[in-house]
């Protein structure tokens, strides 16, 4: 199957202050849509990985495919991890951070540090294991820990191109920036459903038809009717 550029949840500038829309006209534009197009030049006509879902090719793919297919997941994931609208953790999942890191705040430090202290370009990932496990992981250039059998909840994109527009070389202050957009639903959604979905969230990338968006369509249902 040919993969498809993500359209937005939000506008361009729906993100300022804090991300310009000319970053996000450049990272999603540009970066984000490269890889892609480079994507669909690469498994066209291929027996291996034509048909394939973006989560079975970073499973079992190498080099210019295994990297160009996750930086097509890792940006999807990171454009659902951010929201123009203030949101809060769920219940299980806020409880879930507070026995495993002490608080919310002490979850946010450790996340934004593990993002400055990334050695050149990558991702910072808050992640489940078989055991229920959370982590805080880096992966360098396009690695995604599905890789490693982790389970991805949010990421955070700290390659230059994400920030460096907004906040020239200032990594940290881009990062703390970052976490007021933090689309809390959607982790909340992820840690709900790791065990069923295994990171597989936007299966087929029918991007109007995700599992997350029937979940959300459900929440706005239920709010919309007051219940
Ligand atoms: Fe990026």
């Amino acid at each position: 199957m040919l993969h498809e550029l993500m359209k937005l949840p939000y506008a361009y500038d729906a993100l300022e202050p804090m991300m310009s829309a000319e970053t996000l006209q450049y990272h999603h534009g540009k970066h984000h849509a490269g890889y892609v197009t480079k994507l669909n030049a690469l498994i066209s006509g291929t027996a291996e990985f034509e048909s394939k879902s973006l989560v079975e090719i970073i499973k079992h793919a190498d080099g210019a495919v295994y990297n160009n297919a996750a930086q097509v997941y890792n940006h999807d994931f990171f454009w659902t991890t951010l929201s123009p609208e203030s949101t809060v953790p769920s219940l299980a999942l806020d409880s879930v951070i507070n026995a495993q890191f002490g608080s919310i705040e002490a979850f946010k430090k450790a996340f934004i540090e593990k993002g400055v202290t990334l050695f050149g370009s990558g991702w910072v990932w808050l992640c489940i294991d078989d055991k229920k496990n959370l982590s805080i992981v880096n992966t360098s250039n396009a690695d995604n820990p599905l890789r490693s059998g982790l389970v991805p909840l949010m990421v955070c994109d700290v390659w230059e191109h994400a920030y460096y527009i907004d906040y020239r070389n200032a990594r940290a202050d881009y990062l703390e920036n970052w976490w007021k957009l933090l689309n809390w639903k959607f982790v909340s959604f992820n840690f709900a459903n790791h065990e069923k979905h295994r990171g597989d969230y936007f299966s087929n990338f029918c991007k109007d038809n995700t599992p997350y968006c029937d979940y959300i369509d459900a929440l706005d249902a239920k709010e919309e009717s007051g219940s």
